[in-house]
């Protein structure tokens, strides 16, 4: 059985008698896991199913992935579930991904919030159909006081269309003489995206193969340690979380110094 002395001191009891990764540091876990959860079409296909049903089974890999975060004690999870790039898809597609985030958080809530887990969604929440829009107010309005992992849940998001909307703020700002043009700087630009006052990430896991960042947290990205790998997300279990987590630990993080 899978299980993980998480509370007993700085490293961890081996994971599994079956396990590669026996150890994972826990005074030196990153603070923000972003995730792009890609390869659901792929790994659908390849079992001669369609499309959906890899979504559905990437929305089981979601559960596990937000649940083992909790366990270790990560502070702050982000998840890439929709781009302003996905509309381009089959309307039937949309329409299942859009369901699916509403079956999701009606499934889900009761247990996040029992588990103490904030949610938030971020993107251009406005542009997304009333029933998810609706979902994502209840979740963000029943679990606003929790202190327990921070779950943010990218929809209709474009790291692009956040800088955009970010500068429209300042330019504002500027514009009604509320802020001189020497006071923007990166505090200030951080503050005006949807993730203002979160860390940025420290990690990026994208699954499915691919090596691009899709147009997730540009801004945010500027230092990430990013981890691929060529499972789909319906596949990506626990252990490919700690497996990532334990390559983080030894990556050298220079920011640009020696
Ligand atoms: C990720 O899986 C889910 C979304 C982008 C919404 P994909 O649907 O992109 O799966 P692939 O990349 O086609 O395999
Ligand atoms: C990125 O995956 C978006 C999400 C996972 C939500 P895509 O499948 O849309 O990205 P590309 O098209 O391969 O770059
Ligand atoms: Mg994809």
């Amino acid at each position: 059985m899978l299980r993980l002395d998480f509370f007993s001191g700085r490293k961890a009891q081996p994971i599994a008698d079956d396990s590669p990764w026996e150890v994972i540091d826990l005074s030196n876990l990153p603070q923000h896991i972003a995730v792009i959860m890609d390869g659901n079409g792929r790994w659908a296909v390849s079992r001669k199913l369609p499309r959906t049903a890899g979504h559905r089974a990437g929305m089981s890999a979601l559960k596990e992935l937000v649940t083992t975060c909790g366990e270790l004690g990560i502070q702050i999870l982000t998840v890439y579930a929709f781009s302003t790039e996905n509309w381009k898809r089959p309307v039937d597609e949309v329409g299942y991904l859009m369901h699916l985030l509403v079956e999701y958080m009606e499934k889900e809530l009761a247990e996040l919030h029992r588990k103490g887990v904030q949610v938030r969604a971020i993107g251009e929440l406005a542009e997304l159909p009333q029933a998810a829009q609706k979902a994502l107010n209840k979740a963000e309005q029943m679990t606003r006081k929790n202190t327990g992992l921070k779950f943010n849940i990218a929809l209709n998001y474009g790291g692009r269309r956040e800088i955009l909307q970010a500068l429209r703020q300042i330019a504002q700002k500027v514009k009604t003489g509320e802020v001189d043009l020497e006071q923007i700087d990166e505090a200030l630009f951080s503050h005006c995206l949807y993730t203002a006052g979160l860390p940025d990430p420290d990690l990026v896991i994208r699954p499915s193969g691919e090596q691009r960042l899709s147009n997730f947290l540009l801004w945010q990205c500027a230092y990430a340690e990013f981890w691929t790998s060529t499972v789909m997300w319906p596949d990506f279990r626990k252990q490919h979380l700690l497996e990532a987590i334990r390559d983080y630990q030894k990556r050298n993080r220079r920011y640009g110094g020696l």
